[in-house]
């Protein structure tokens, strides 16, 4: 598939096969598709975001809008897996991840949007190479939609990408390449938790199976 190998080409760093050998364990389903649910909602919601601070660019409220009612029908499709799994979907304290990429973010514009985006591309990129590389391991079903995702989730990482060069203004490369090496680093070095975008699973996580039970359900009142 053609935009996948843009996308590891983009990414230059793979998803460890530690990380993939606990996903594909049942017990790992439920906190891997609440998480996985988890990201969707996110992704829709900084869409959002960027739609209501950035309104006179019509390209990206044109892009993000379509982004985001697509991230929330993904988050409808998981949510109806583990309905029909038995799955309980519930709070989840968020991965060390998407904070990791953040922490480099410029402050004043337009290299605050530029890095956003660009951060938003790397999440969609590496969300992509995890589906497919998590599909040969899963459940027909699971494996179907994963493999539906990567179409969709593909075209966003383009969307990103494209709509941080159309904003910068100049060359973006060594941004790209600064985020690049943070990303590769959160993915492939040890991580306690396991979540969809978590690293490496150190020895901690993997003595511990209390780590892969997400928190019972609960609602704020
Ligand atoms: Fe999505
Ligand atoms: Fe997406």
């Amino acid at each position: 598939m053609e935009v996948l190998d843009e996308i590891k080409a983009f990414l230059g760093s793979e998803t460890p096969q530690e990380w993939l050998d606990l996903a594909a364990r049942p017990e790992a389903m439920h906190i891997l598709l609440t998480d996985h649910a988890h990201c969707e909602k996110k992704a829709a919601s900084t869409a959002m975001t960027l739609m209501f601070r950035y309104v006179d660019r019509p390209d990206l409220l044109n892009k993000m809008s379509r982004l985001a009612r697509e991230e929330l029908i993904h988050f409808e499709q998981v949510l109806g897996l583990m309905e029909a799994r038995g799955l309980a979907y519930g709070h989840m304290s968020p991965a060390r991840y998407a904070g990791g990429l953040r922490k480099d973010v410029r402050t004043s514009e337009p290299g605050r949007l530029v890095d956003v985006l660009i951060i938003g591309a790397l999440i969609e990129a590496r969300s992509c190479e995890r589906f497919a590389a998590l599909a040969p391991s899963l459940d027909d079903e699971l494996a179907k939609f994963y493999r539906s995702l990567l179409k969709s989730e593909g075209r966003h990482y383009q969307d990103y990408l494209h709509l941080a060069r159309e904003y910068a203004g100049e060359p973006i490369d060594d941004r790209i390449e600064h985020f690049r090496a943070l990303e590769a680093e959160l993915i492939q070095s040890e991580d306690d938790e396991f979540r969809f975008h978590s690293g490496k699973p150190s020895a901690v996580l993997l003595a511990n199976p209390e780590a892969l039970v997400p928190e019972a359900p609960r609602s704020v009142a």
